[in-house]
């Protein structure tokens, strides 16, 4: 049996009996007026962070969500876009598929607004996504594509690219490990499939995203997610995961590398009303500008004692629309 078909068993079973908390961080999923959760949905809550941000789905999107789980965002998602067609959700698990397809019903009965119509669950998985190219301006994915080994996560990831119109969104949220992980724990199929033991180190989770094609990375949410101990995960000091939110657009990577906006400002403190670096940056002073983290490096080598760089928030949400 391969990792996924490991993986594909675990998600069989966990379809059939929720459990609950599984992934989540959060108890209570995203709550947005006039949405009425499900029980069973929100008990199969298997996400590790969000992938849905409402400031930024005014525009009636499509959107490919892939790993649909109980169908917690693709319900959110249609929620934004409620019209037929616009959420379309994968996944290869049948038992996964029915859970989804039976707790989306009991949507319809539960919220006047939703149309069954509005989410089209097909069967299909990260590596071939049964869509056209460029015909989606967001693809999703919430906890899933942690648990690939790397060679498949940059499959996935230029799958996903693939299908995005140009402009369009990566939209993810997976585990992240402060350190690399062990390969016993890397090797073990089922706490790779619980999420568990597949995260990559932020720095790598990154590159691998730019690798795929995506020119720009905006991080939305950074935040502790699980520690592996040392007695159950046999480690010498116990590691620290944590979950990442980002949005990854499909722009032309910059011929000097690819912008990861972490939330850091620039602030120029120097004598003049402004500092203007001639490529494009206009630094007033002692007012911040929002500035991506290699813009940051580089003003900071420019003018090390007159412009100060703020910490990264792991909080931005600048730009992109659809
Ligand atoms: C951790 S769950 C996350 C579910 C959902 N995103 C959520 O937030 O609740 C992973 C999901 O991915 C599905 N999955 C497993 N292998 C997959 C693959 N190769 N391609 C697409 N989906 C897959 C599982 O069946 C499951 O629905």
């Amino acid at each position: 049996m391969t990792y996924l078909e490991t993986a594909a068993q675990f998600y069989s079973e966990v379809a059939q009996t929720p459990q609950v908390g599984l992934c989540c961080v959060q108890s209570t999923p995203l709550q947005l007026p006039g949405l009425k959760v499900p029980l069973a949905m929100q008990e199969m809550n298997y996400g590790c962070g969000t992938t849905v941000h409402p400031t930024e789905l005014g525009k009636q999107p499509t959107v490919l969500y892939v790993g649909v789980g109980g169908g917690l965002e693709a319900l959110q998602f249609a929620y934004f876009s409620r019209r037929a067609g616009a959420v379309i959700a994968v996944d290869p698990v049948a038992a996964m598929r029915e859970a989804a397809t039976s707790n989306l019903a009991t949507a319809v009965a539960e919220n006047p607004w939703f149309d069954k119509s509005f989410v089209e669950i097909r069967e299909g998985d990260a590596f071939n996504l049964p869509v056209a190219d460029a015909s989606v301006d967001i693809v999703a994915q919430n906890c899933l594509f942690n648990i690939f080994e790397p060679e498949d996560l940059t499959r996935a990831l230029k799958e996903a690219y693939r299908v995005l119109k140009p402009g369009g969104r990566l939209q993810m949220s997976d585990p992240i490990a402060t350190r690399p992980i062990p390969a016993h724990l890397q090797q073990d199929e089922r706490l790779r499939a619980m999420c568990l033991s597949g995260a990559l180190t932020y720095e790598e989770y990154t590159q691998r995203i730019i690798a795929a094609g995506f020119g720009q990375i905006e991080i939305r949410a950074r935040r502790p997610y699980r520690l592996l101990d040392t007695q159950t995960y046999n480690l010498e000091t116990p590691l620290l995961l944590e979950s990442l939110d980002s949005v990854s657009f499909k722009v032309a990577i910059p011929e000097d590398g690819a912008c990861i906006f972490t939330g850091k400002t620039a602030i120029y403190a120097g004598s003049e009303p402004f500092f203007d670096d001639a490529a494009g940056h206009i630094l007033q002073r002692g007012i911040p500008a929002t500035v991506c983290d290699k813009t940051a490096a580089k003003l900071a080598s420019v003018k090390p004692t007159e412009i100060i760089i703020t910490d990264s928030t792991w909080h931005y949400s600048g730009g992109g629309c659809c």
